[in-house]
């Protein structure tokens, strides 16, 4: 059995004392730790071998180089894609579906055309393709969610049709905590004729993600929620798929050959990824993240989504032990049915951020707000947004324990009652 225990070491941050206290770190929606494996890294690359890639003959051009493209092997193994042209380095899961509708949408996506997205999305999977389908003249239609937080899977089949070009769906909502069933969306998309781009921020981090198994398109997630380090993101692309991709940033490294002849430029593009990842890259960056990747597997992923389904399990036993749920409105599904490490919630009549100030002031970090999904508040009537909890694979039984004791403080049964 995997024991957070044995781990927390590794990761400087969470032994540091603030004020005379440890932090209560519940915000890994929103960014993790990085452990010391991930941080030497950094600090070998950049005394080791700091160079640009694909730019120079002398030895540290080529370490460096060498290293950066292993990491794209590295990213490829992890989530089952066959080759390393399907793995493009970005700043980070929005950069890399803008990648999608402006590389792929604006070129193929026509007038009459529809794209879907849904309210579960997190602003970074709806935005790109308001752009995209505006400039494009096509349509875009909107799946909701049902009452408990998840993608309202009939209304999807009774909206798409021959028209649908793209299906863009978060994986594991950064609200809800909510698993979408993205093989079976992948399988009516398809059955239509569409590509899905699937938002993996919050699944490809906490649990095995193969884009094989599941048959996807593309998929997006970002580095530093899965103990890499900030700046770096990446698109997954199917093979068969990239030749119909366009440019979306262009320059330096992104060319094979540039010719001006009889008043024309001719250009020779490079092979993906390199034409995708123009201008120079965050090598440091990749590297660091091809050793979080080797981090997360020496736990292994089932360990650490078990884990975290653990303390969700806790938490939510506790807060009915405690006789808190009807002090507590949880935004999401109550089962731990398809559900991963994340709980939002608001408190009574308490402001969200009011809440998180008080829930800060005990050394206990979470999120406040709307999370950048807003319109999943919206129709699930959280107007003034939720504060969210969210786990990863340090946090402990005795840290849900602590933040019972400070929530049964916060609520009106215990403040009438003392
Ligand atoms: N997308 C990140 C979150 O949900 C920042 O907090």
């Amino acid at each position: 059995m995997f024991l957070p225990e044995s781990i927390r070491d590794d990761f400087p941050i969470l032994s540091r004392e603030f004020s005379d206290r440890r932090i209560i770190y519940f915000d890994n929606a929103a960014t993790t730790h990085k452990p010391r494996q991930v941080i030497e890294k950094l600090v070998e690359f950049y005394t080791s071998y700091n160079a640009n890639i694909h730019r120079g003959l002398h030895y540290l051009s080529q370490k460096a180089s060498e290293m950066y493209e292993e990491a794209h092997d590295k990213v490829a193994e992890f989530i089952g894609a066959k080759e390393r042209r399907s793995i493009i380095f970005v700043r980070n899961t929005t950069e890399a579906i803008n990648l999608v509708a402006y590389g792929w949408g604006l070129r193929n996506l026509r007038e009459g055309d529809e794209v879907i997205v849904s309210t579960l999305n997190h602003h970074s999977s709806i935005l790109p393709w308001l752009e995209v389908a505006g400039i494009r003249g096509a349509k875009i239609k909107v799946v909701g969610v049902t009452s408990n937080g998840r993608l309202d899977m009939d209304k999807l089949r009774e909206m798409i049709n021959r028209r649908t070009r793209i299906v863009s769906i978060v994986h594991m909502s950064n609200v809800s905590g909510a698993v979408t069933d993205i093989a079976e969306i992948a399988r009516i998309a398809h059955d239509h004729g569409a590509y899905i781009v699937v938002d993996g921020a919050q699944s490809v981090p906490h649990m095995p993600v193969n884009v094989r198994d599941m048959d996807i398109d593309f998929l997006a997630f970002s580095g530093h929620k899965m103990l890499g380090p900030t700046g770096i993101g990446v698109l997954y692309i199917r093979l068969e798929i990239i030749e119909e991709m366009g440019n979306f940033i262009t320059g330096g490294g992104a060319i094979k050959e540039v010719h001006y002849r009889d008043d024309k430029f001719i250009v020779e593009w490079a092979r993906s990824p390199w034409r995708f990842e123009a201008g120079t890259p965050n090598i440091a960056g990749g590297i660091g993240l091809a050793e979080a990747i080797k981090y997360l597997e020496g736990v292994g992923m089932e360990n650490i989504w078990r884990h975290e389904r653990s303390l969700v399990e806790h938490l939510l036993k506790r807060i009915d032990e405690e006789g808190l749920e009807e002090h507590i409105r949880i935004l999401g599904p109550r089962s731990l049915d398809r559900r991963g490490g994340i709980v939002s919630f608001t408190i009574e009549e308490m402001d969200p951020h009011a809440t998180a100030i008080l829930l800060d002031r005990e050394m206990i970090a979470v999120r406040s707000g709307f999370h950048c999904a807003q319109p999943l508040h919206e129709e699930l009537g959280f107007r003034r947004g939720s504060v969210r909890a969210s786990f990863y694979l340090y946090n402990t039984l005795e840290e849900i324990d602590l933040f019972i004791e400070v929530l049964k403080r916060m609520t009106s049964k215990t403040r009438t009652s003392s």
